[in-house]
């Protein structure tokens, strides 16, 4: 009897989880801890995420297979809901993945998951539970070429208090754990699906349009990027969670080294997908020093009218910064592990291309990592972008 205890159900990895793992035939049960007040509202909730992969009776009837338990992971370890006992696996997705989101991310992130770490120490099958982190917990500084093992490093610095609270998570977790048989998978960026294209999430996709739209790149042409598609990362954290033996305890989620992406072949894709705008020139700016340039291009073209495109331009000056770090994640450790390599994102983005919708909704995705924390000022030195924006 396999039974999987999955947080983050409700997101975009979640639903993707979901969305392949339902349509198999097997005999694994999936235990999901959903906020919600009922187990119908969970039920819907989950089921609303899964139309975004499919149909919506398709999506009601794949959400009837799962058990809801109603529940919040940061207080996982005072729910003695016994559904949770018989857990053989737990994925964890379930973050905070707000950038801004100050003591509250960390709150979460952090302290959350250990709250999850306590309970499963109640579960007395339990054969592997595996913690999705972030290849991100590098930080800024870290070598282009990112190996699993190089972090999390205290002397990191990072440019969002999100990835910090992953790396302190990751340090926790280890410390406190090591009774548990823990296994951390991080993820790179995640964009699209490689063939339902945008439909289950414009999540950073728009970033990428956003600066196929500005024509602006803070960093070279033959600087790459590290994209993967939300249903391989999906297929391949199955693969790790119930791969009777791994090799090792951690391991990045990546497109590596083979997989990265020029930021050239990206504006060839463009040009492919729209043919009609003709070979695009771009202008390479200097992220901190010409942020007035960026300003009044982005408001050339997409507009300041409104506090949404204000946020966007807040956004799109946050992932800059990321983009700019020009770092490649390896893989060589799932590669040997034997999962498939990622499709490269040149091969999948004109399928996200096809079904878009305009740039300005496609942020309204993200629009929450970006909301600004009240009782955090604008010009806190925790808050670089925000504050350049
Ligand atoms: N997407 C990426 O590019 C990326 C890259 C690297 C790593 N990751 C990691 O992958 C994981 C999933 O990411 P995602 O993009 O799928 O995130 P997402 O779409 O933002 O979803 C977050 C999920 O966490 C749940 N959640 C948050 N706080 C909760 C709480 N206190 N109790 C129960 N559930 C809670 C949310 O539930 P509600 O619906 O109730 O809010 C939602 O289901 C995260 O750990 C993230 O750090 C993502």
């Amino acid at each position: 009897m396999v039974r999987i205890l999955l947080t983050g159900a409700t997101g975009l990895i979640g639903g993707a989880v979901l969305h392949q793992a339902l349509g198999r035939d097997d005999d694994v049960t999936w235990v999901c801890l959903v906020r919600c007040t009922s187990v119908e509202q969970g039920r819907q909730r989950v089921a609303a995420r899964l139309e975004r992969f499919s149909d919506p009776f398709t999506a009601q009837r794949l959400a009837r297979k799962i058990e809801i338990v109603p529940g919040d992971f940061t207080r996982a370890d005072s729910d003695m809901d016994p559904r949770l006992d018989a857990c053989t696996h737990i994925l964890h997705l379930a973050a905070d993945t707000s950038w801004w989101g100050g003591e509250r991310v960390f709150r979460t992130n952090h302290d959350g998951t250990l709250a999850l770490a306590r309970r499963a120490r109640a579960m007395p099958g339990l054969k592997r539970f595996v913690h999705v982190g972030t290849a991100m917990i590098c930080g800024a500084d870290a070598p282009s070429l990112v190996e699993e093992t190089a972090f999390p490093a205290t002397a990191a610095r990072h440019i969002v208090g999100y990835t910090e609270s992953k790396a302190a998570t990751e340090t926790s977790l280890a410390e406190q754990f090591p009774d548990l048989p823990i296994v951390i998978a991080r993820p790179s960026i995640v964009v699209g699906h490689s063939t339902l294209g945008a439909a289950p999430s414009s999540s950073i996709l728009w970033v990428l349009r956003a600066a196929d739209a500005l024509r602006m790149l803070p960093c070279s042409p033959d600087s790459c990027v590290d994209i993967v598609p939300a249903d391989w990362v999906a297929e391949t954290l199955v693969g790790l969670l119930t791969k009777p033996d791994l090799k090792h305890d951690l391991y990045h989620l990546s497109a590596g080294a083979a997989g990265r992406t020029r930021w050239a072949d990206v504006i060839t894709t463009f040009e492919k997908a729209d043919p009609s705008d003709g070979v695009r020139s771009f202008r390479q700016f200097d992220l901190d020093r010409d942020h007035t340039l960026l300003r009044k291009r982005f408001s050339e073209v997409f507009g300041l009218d409104d506090a949404s495109k204000r946020a966007m331009l807040r956004a799109t000056r946050a992932y800059y910064a990321f983009c700019a770090l020009d770092l490649t994640f390896a893989n060589d450790r799932l590669v040997e592990e034997g999962f498939e390599r990622a499709p490269s994102l040149a091969s999948y983005l004109p399928v996200c291309l096809a079904n878009s919708a305009e740039i300005v909704e496609q942020f309204v995705d993200d629009i929450e990592m970006f909301a600004p924390v009240p009782a955090a000022p604008v010009s806190s030195p925790d808050l670089p972008l925000a504050a350049t924006a």
